[in-house]
């Protein structure tokens, strides 16, 4: 089993190099799926998502090279139709892009229902709506969701709900489809906009990204070409309050300042000081952190995978705080484990109240989900002694080389196998 171990406290310094988007890469690579031709991804994040997605590109007959440590070439110009079984999709939400990429190019799509983190339903019926939208026919069969037409065609189509993966996914399969596609109430996050210029790069014909409708005019083929991943939003939020929870200084380097707004916004309300650059941020923590709320929304609003993060720098802050989770109704796992440090934290519906003041303890603790393993790590580095991590795997699918990031900050943090 693997751990994470954290001897504490200590004050981050320093810089820290932010990765390419998880969120963004793991849609751009099942979109290369469209493409005729030899895609060059650059800013790939080394995290197991990505590693997952490329073991169902290389069960299709993909070509997958990897020239240097942050950059893939793929090609699936001669990729025949199959169907993705639930062995390779189960390990990460993402799968379900593959859906909107088969779709797209051979108007036929069988990919088993996807896993992820379990932070909630995870429904996807705005994505079939969006694929019925473009006259595909959805069925679930034997745990597959099986999308198939004759042909693609372009219509209008108005989110009931405000979804990401909704959103890019048809957004993927519209780019193939004849006719203009018209989607409204759609999402507007950073990745939105990066998956659409990935696609636009390969010839599509995308417009509004980043706004609350988008136009895909479709176009009879994508084409190879060379595409950067945008930083990694999250990423970078996730190293802004373990900076201003450790009373740090440190210079989030390779961001694009605009993206982060929503965390800077709030830390500098928590009276931690955020200095903004060309594409990097300095965050100081120092003095009295005040107490604040917080809702999580869609982009521009508050990121819900910050949320668990913020809830340990609340937990430091003079006074009460409150996250109102709008997003995932099982967000909270990470609340019992805050407990087991000394955080007095309590959870009634889908708001956390939580008492600040805390002095932390070190203790044994679970990942429990991807962000909630970050949330533990930032406690780690404030708590007194020893804390160890239990579930690494959750932080390895979306943090390329926390441990050794941190470690250069200042942290004494170590991964541990034991057998
Ligand atoms: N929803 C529906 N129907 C749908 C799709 C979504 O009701 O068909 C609901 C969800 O239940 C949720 C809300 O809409 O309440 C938003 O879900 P969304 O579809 O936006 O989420 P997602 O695409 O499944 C992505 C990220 C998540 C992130 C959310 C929200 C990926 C692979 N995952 O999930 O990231 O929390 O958007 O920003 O892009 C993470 O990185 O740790 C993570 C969980």
């Amino acid at each position: 089993m693997k751990k994470i171990v954290i001897n504490g406290p200590c004050r981050l310094e320093g810089e820290v190099e932010i990765s390419g988007g998880k969120n963004a890469v793991v849609a751009i690579l099942p979109a290369t799926v469209m493409v005729r031709g030899k895609c060059v991804v650059e800013n790939v994040p080394n995290i197991s998502d990505v590693e997952n997605i490329l073991e169902i590109l290389r069960y299709m007959g993909a070509s997958v090279k990897k020239p240097d440590a942050k950059t893939l070439e793929i090609d699936c110009t001669d990729v025949t139709p199959c169907d993705v079984p639930y062995e390779l999709t189960h390990r990460l939400r993402a799968s379900y892009y593959f859906l909107g990429a088969l779709l797209g190019r051979w108007k036929d799509a069988t990919v088993a229902m996807p896993g992820g983190c379990s932070i909630g339903l995870r429904p996807i019926d705005q994505h079939i709506k969006g694929f019925e939208s473009l006259g595909a026919k959805v069925q679930f069969e034997r745990g597959n969701v099986h999308a198939s037409c004759t042909s693609l065609v372009g219509s209008h189509v108005y989110f009931d709900q405000v979804s990401v993966g909704a959103t890019i996914n048809t957004m993927i399969a519209a780019c193939l489809a004849n006719g203009m596609t018209i989607m409204e109430n759609v999402a507007k996050e950073p990745h939105i906009v990066d998956v659409a210029n990935f696609l636009n790069s390969m010839g599509a014909n995308i417009s509004g990204a980043g706004t609350d409708v988008i136009k895909v005019r479709g176009v009879t083929e994508l084409c190879g070409g060379s595409y950067a991943v945008i930083p990694d939003q999250i990423e970078a939020g996730t190293f802004m309050v373990a900076a201003a929870a450790t009373r740090g200084d440190v210079t989030v380097k390779n961001v694009i300042p605009k993206h982060l707004e929503c965390i800077s916004r709030k830390l500098t309300e928590m009276n931690i000081k955020v200095v903004e650059f060309d594409d990097y941020v300095r965050v100081i923590g120092s003095g009295l952190i005040e107490s604040t709320t917080v809702k999580t929304m869609p982009y521009p609003g508050f990121p819900t995978d910050m949320h668990p993060q913020m809830a340990v720098l609340m937990a430091l802050a003079d006074g009460t705080s409150r996250v109102t989770e709008t997003i995932w109704e099982s967000r909270f796992k990470y609340v019992d484990e805050l407990r087991k440090l000394g955080v007095n934290i309590s959870v009634s519906g889908n708001v956390v109240m939580i008492e600040g003041g805390a002095q932390l303890l070190g203790a044994p603790i679970r990942s429990c989900d991807l962000r909630a393993g970050a949330a533990m790590i930032i406690a780690g580095l404030v708590a007194s002694g020893t804390t160890s991590i239990e579930e690494v795997e959750y932080i390895e699918r979306g943090y390329e080389n926390i441990i050794e990031k941190f470690r250069a900050l200042g942290a004494n943090i170590l991964k541990v196998e034991e057998y």
